[in-house]
């Protein structure tokens, strides 16, 4: 049912925890399990995400999407983070089962949020990035 990846991702999920002081912090509950993710976004002065860390209270598939996610922005720029769409990330994973895949939306709303909460710490506009709901 799980591919290697996801398995794999479940098991020793990548950058749990949390960042104190974080440049930004995104929490987003999934309307349709009630599940929680919270993703801490460090963002250096040229808008490189030098460090992202998430926690969740969700499912196996919230988990490994996160901890993939999290991979893929790591480094980034705040454009190139946009890019990390949830479709991106279950490539990365080698498919989800399809009554999963709302659980790899998590990642990316938490993502979104964590970069408008940065936005508008900074009070700035980041093109591409919608309000989150
Ligand atoms: Fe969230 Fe299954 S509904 S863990
Ligand atoms: Fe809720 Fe997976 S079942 S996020």
């Amino acid at each position: 049912m799980y591919s290697e990846k996801v398995m794999d991702h479940f098991k020793n999920p990548r950058n749990v925890g949390e960042i104190e002081n974080a440049s930004g912090v995104g929490t987003v509950g999934n309307a349709k399990c009630g599940d929680i993710m919270r993703i801490f976004l460090d963002i250096d002065d040229n808008g490189i995400i030098q460090d992202v860390k998430f926690k969740t209270f969700g499912c196996g598939a919230a988990v490994a999407t996160s901890s993939m996610a999290t991979e893929l922005v790591k480094g980034k720029t705040i454009q190139e983070a946009l890019q990390v769409t949830n479709k991106a990330v279950m490539e990365a994973l080698d498919g989800l089962p399809p009554v999963k895949v709302h659980c790899s939306l998590l990642a990316e709303e938490a993502i979104h949020a964590a970069l408008w909460d940065y936005a508008e710490k900074n009070g700035i506009q980041i093109e591409g990035l919608e309000k989150p709901k």
